[in-house]
């Protein structure tokens, strides 16, 4: 596969990340397209960090005109996730421009020296409806692994955007989860990062007890689709992690 172009993950949803050999943390920003040919309506979810600004933007362009671009969604307020937002919007040039996050998220990344106006999810009942009527869903997860962290919900391709959950930082990559050697290389990264299992459960529970979940378009690691995505959730859901391991992943 090649990875410097574009590449669409779902029906009108198009990954615009950055595979990083050197670090090995894949991060995965998309690009969601709504409306028709003549009115198109764009969000981009997790649009990533500074340095990787060009690449992605690169991407973006290929696929739409920036001027569509009316939501940014920055799913926790990590550097890698969203640390571009002052740049992207920039290039966006729209004075409507909203970014959606939690306020827990928004209190940390107004520092970024974002100039757009905030949708804080909370304040609207976790949810944003676009201009052709299609609803994103948000649900909050705090701790995972952020206070602010949330989770987006495309109710049109039942694709679920989880941020740093189901992530994985690995060697060996591939942007789809096509076998089950997919749910090991998410251990190490959830180990390090998640608090424990019993609040990654909890969040997990409460995903899958919402919604019904096609495809997980996670910020690292890979799409989970179809027969996987419950494989995925079993897996994490029996997974010792953050606290519980006492130290011993340090
Ligand atoms: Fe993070
Ligand atoms: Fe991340």
């Amino acid at each position: 596969m090649d990875f410097h172009d574009a590449i669409k993950v779902a029906e009108n949803i198009y990954w615009v990340g950055y595979a990083d050999e050197k670090t090995h943390l894949h991060c995965n920003p998309y690009l969601l397209l709504d409306g028709n040919k003549e009115n198109i309506e764009a969000v981009l979810i997790d649009p990533g960090s500074l340095t990787d600004f060009p690449k992605m933007m690169r991407k973006v362009l290929e696929v739409v005109n920036p001027a569509n671009i009316s939501l940014i969604v920055a799913q926790h307020q990590d550097p890698d996730v969203c640390s571009n937002i002052p740049v992207v919007e920039d290039i966006i040039g729209r004075k409507d421009l909203r970014v959606a996050a939690h306020s827990n998220s928004i209190r940390l990344i107004r520092h970024y020296g974002i100039q757009s106006s905030f949708y804080p999810v909370e304040q609207h009942d976790y949810t944003i409806t676009l201009n052709s009527g299609r609803v994103l869903e948000f649900m909050f997860t705090p701790y995972l692994h952020s206070p602010g962290a949330i989770v987006t919900y495309d109710t049109q391709t039942k694709s679920l955007f989880t941020s740093d959950i189901f992530g994985a930082v690995s060697e060996c990559w591939n942007l789809l989860a096509t076998d089950e050697s997919f749910l090991a290389r998410m251990d190490s990264w959830h180990q390090l990062y998640m608090p424990s299992n019993r609040v990654l459960r909890h969040g997990l529970e409460r995903m899958q007890s919402h919604w019904q979940i096609d495809r997980i378009l996670p910020q690292h690691g890979s799409v989970i689709e179809g027969k996987m995505v419950g494989k995925a959730f079993e897996h994490l859901k029996g997974l010792a992690c953050g606290i519980d391991l006492d130290g011993e992943m340090a």
